[in-house]
């Protein structure tokens, strides 16, 4: 048995009285005060569509998420509303409510078909199509009801049918409609680049566009850039429409409607986002990775051919017309080819499929020399693109098919994940069977594992550096968990798997890579994913992985990166049995990177409160570790001194009601003590003896030593290759 730690002296004592965590009443109690403040804002960002996010009328349909108004049915309309009305105008006063409005569409053309007719913004006093005509009426209104003062509707136009009883200025404009197809004012569509250059843009060509959509205090400026870009300055439209507040109703139904008539085109909404108060909030819209519904370009071998036929002669043109043809059809042989090996599902995913030969090319054929990394799941090459850019490409080899398509369905939402403490997936691409090759962003700096273990003095994070990089990786790990539409588990943190770019900003490489192991899963066994040393107790047991075992990594994260001592490293005591021991005899700084130490500059307070979090995190019990969003707030609280909101609940005092909890300690030394007993003697701490004999046999968990990427753990003479003791080091991913 273990000595159990006596308490530490100095203790507040109102602490005792609050059972339950301040800092969230905090949290509800400013949620709460929030809401009352704005009873009459609305905000909402939609990154992807769900059932509840939309009402949808006409043939409007919801297509892996994005909300598709109208397809290639002819004189076909398609409307999706916001499911609740909206306040536009201050309670009981005229004023119509300032908005701001973006979102990102797409009108693609069928090919062999005209185009037509357009996609409208729209606000509405009621819901349906009712008193809606497709075609050139664009699904907004009809023959008899346009220009009547009875519509209350406002819309902004994109319209690439040129109707002369409408007045409209050409077959590619945007306009303002107010209760009628006669625009109050339009514009050709594209965006001025500066205040004289203006760039056109063709609406229909299924190209993804973003549009932002402003009314501040009677003027409405409409602008519009292709996805990605930054927003121009000057908009596009900026027109006073002064009696809005005759137009609009107190409340009004918001949303988008599209029409086809016997011209067709695909009309989709990608993203959107609404908000009476916040003008930043389309920041919040993903712009990377959406799908692009361009038409492939036609063919130009064809055409060339006959331009150089023309030109040198009948003979030369024979020859050129046998080649292309023979071209031609060696192309249409492969494309057909890679149809073939391309499944149905897989159309679905984002982001996008990139090409084999992109990426062959951008790294020079899988050139040895622009290899950076070996992982457990393959070589990691270094690539450029055309554009000078530079990306991480993995490849990955697999033998399962089942474990890709459940990655891929994962990295689908995954790979619209954007944070700046996660590394950016650009796209995928599967070759054959069995492989899948992922392309990232280029991280400058290696991993903090580098940056820890194997440096030289020079390249070796301080402490401070530490710190922050901590608490980025922490945001990080937050916005899997509670960021995204679904809750993503990383199931790997560690810090070969946390890269650091050019600004030495950390970012989380692989979150859900380990998804992929984890549905290999032989019928019957259940494989155990992630490194050991970083996996909670309850992992080995259950098998299954939750934010809570997330934690536990980073726990174990925080402990090695201010040790600068590997988890399990041989002929030492696990890395978290050896800091509690510290910790029981007060000598928990003694921990502290040695080497830190001789540079000296560390702040003992800080230094001593980090690793109490660590240890706290990596608490063999599930439901003592902290929650993400509490470490996140601890760390954010410990540098700003606005003491007066958090009342002075800052990490000591969190931290100290934690620790002192008494189950916590007690119960700490014994959860492992039944484990088989390591050389070290402390046996809290899994080591990977323990587990391949304790639960290889007794409780049917494979280990697939392909993801025991576990640097510093040397051979343990038992025969089997179980632990990688080649230092399997992932530099870039
Ligand atoms: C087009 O939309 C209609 C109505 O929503 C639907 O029934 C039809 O299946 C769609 N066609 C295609 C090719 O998706
Ligand atoms: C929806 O599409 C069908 C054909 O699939 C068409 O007959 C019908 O008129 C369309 N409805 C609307 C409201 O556009
Ligand atoms: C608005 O007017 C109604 C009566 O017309 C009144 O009951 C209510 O208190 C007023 N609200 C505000 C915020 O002035
Ligand atoms: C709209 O915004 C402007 C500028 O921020 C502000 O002066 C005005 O009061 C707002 N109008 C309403 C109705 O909120
Ligand atoms: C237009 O819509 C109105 C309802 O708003 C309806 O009464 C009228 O019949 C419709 N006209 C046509 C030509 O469809
Ligand atoms: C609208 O555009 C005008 C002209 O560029 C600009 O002065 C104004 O600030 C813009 N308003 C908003 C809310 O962006
Ligand atoms: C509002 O003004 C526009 C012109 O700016 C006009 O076309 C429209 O009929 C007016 N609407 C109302 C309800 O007064
Ligand atoms: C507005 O939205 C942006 C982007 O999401 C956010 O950073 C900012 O804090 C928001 N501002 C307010 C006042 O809520």
């Amino acid at each position: 048995m273990r000595v159990r730690p006596s308490p530490p002296s100095s203790q507040p004592p109102a602490m005792k009285k609050h059972p339950q965590n301040p800092l969230l009443l905090l949290h509800l109690f400013t949620t709460l005060i929030h809401t009352i403040q704005l009873t009459s804002a609305v905000d909402f960002v939609l990154n992807g569509f769900g059932s509840s996010d939309v009402s949808l009328y006409g043939n409007a349909t919801l297509e892996s998420r994005i909300l598709t108004l109208t397809n290639d049915t002819t004189f076909s309309i398609g409307r999706a509303l916001y499911p609740t009305r909206i306040p536009t105008k201050q309670p009981n006063s005229s004023a119509v409510l300032n908005f701001s409005t973006s979102f990102i569409f797409s009108m693609a053309p069928y090919r062999g078909r005209l185009p037509g007719h357009g996609i409208v913004f729209l606000f509405v006093p009621h819901q349906g199509i009712e008193g809606a005509s497709s075609a050139q009426h664009l699904g907004l209104l009809n023959f008899t009801n346009n220009g009547s003062p009875n519509n209350h509707m406002f819309g902004v136009e994109f319209d690439v049918f040129e109707n002369e009883e409408f007045q409209d200025i050409d077959n590619n404009h945007v306009g303002i409609d107010v209760n009628s197809l006669i625009s109050v004012s339009s514009h050709e569509a594209g965006y001025w680049r500066d205040q004289n250059s203006f760039n056109r843009l063709t609406l229909n060509n299924g190209r993804n566009y973003q549009v932002w959509i402003d009314y501040v205090d009677g003027v409405v400026n409409v602008t519009m850039a292709t996805v990605g870009m930054r927003r121009p300055n000057r908009p596009l439209l900026s027109v006073p429409i002064n009696n809005l507040s005759q137009v609009f109703e107190d409340e009004m139904y918001v949303g988008f409607t599209a029409s086809t008539g016997a011209l067709i085109e695909s009309h989709r909404i990608l993203a959107w986002s609404f908000s009476n108060t916040n003008f930043s909030l389309s920041d919040r819209l993903i712009t990377r990775g959406l799908p692009s519904f361009e038409l492939p370009e036609t063919p130009i071998h064809r055409r060339r051919g006959f331009i150089a036929g023309v030109t040198v002669g009948v003979l030369f043109f024979a020859v050129v017309c046998s080649v292309v043809a023979f071209l031609w059809i060696r192309r249409n042989r492969r494309i057909r080819k890679e149809r073939e090996e391309m499944e149905d599902w897989e159309l679905e995913y984002w982001p996008h499929r990139i090409t084999y030969q992109e990426i062959e090319s951008a790294t020079k054929n899988f050139s040895e020399e622009y290899v950076i990394g070996i992982g457990g799941n393959g070589k990691v090459y270094k690539g450029v693109l055309p554009g000078g850019s530079e990306i991480a490409v993995k490849r990955i080899s697999h033998e399962n098919g089942d474990g890709v398509r459940a990655f891929l369905a994962e990295i689908s939402s995954l790979g619209r994940l954007k944070h700046r403490n996660l590394v950016g997936l650009r796209g995928w691409c599967k070759k054959e069977k069995g492989s899948l090759i992922l392309v990232y962003d280029y991280m400058e700096n290696g991993s903090l594992d580098n940056r820890i273990f194997e440096c030289d003095e020079s390249k070796m994070l301080s402490f401070e550096e530490r710190i922050r990089v901590l608490k980025q990786v922490a945001s990080g790990v937050l916005y899997l968990h509670d960021g995204w539409e679904s809750k993503v588990l990383h199931r790997d943190i560690k810090a070969s798997n946390v890269l650091l770019d050019k600004e030495m900003n950390a970012r989380l490489a692989d979150f859900g890579l380990a998804r992929m192991h984890d549905h290999d899963a032989v019928a019957g066994t259940t494989r155990v994913v992630g490194t050991v040393g970083y996996l909670a107790p309850e992992i080995l047991s259950s098998g299954r992985a939750s934010t809570q075992t997330d934690v536990f990594s980073y726990g174990v994260l925080i402990l090695e990166v201010i040790c600068g001592r590997r988890p399990i490293e041989e002929g030492k005591p696990p890395l978290v049995d050896w800091l509690w021991d510290l910790m029981r005899k007060g000598e928990l700084l003694n921990a502290v990177d040695e080497r830190l130490r001789a540079r000296g500059g560390i702040d003992e307070v800080e230094a001593e409160k980090v690793l109490h979090l660590g240890l706290l995190c990596a608490l063999p019990e599930t439901n003592a570790r902290p929650k993400m969003r509490h470490v996140v707030k601890l760390f954010e609280g410990k540098n700003e001194k606005d003491v007066d909101e958090t009342e002075g609940e800052d990490m000591d005092s969190y931290l100290l009601a934690k620790m002192r909890t008494n189950e916590i300690w007690s119960m700490y030394p014994n959860i492992f003590n039944s484990g088989s007993g390591s050389g070290s003697g402390s046996g809290s701490h899994p080591t990977f003896e323990e587990i391949r004999q304790g639960l290889s046999s007794s409780m049917s968990l494979t280990w697939s030593s392909t993801i025991v990427d576990g640097p510093g753990l040397t051979g343990n003479g038992n025969g089997r290759a179980d632990v990688e003791t080649s230092e399997v080091r992932v530099q870039i991913l």
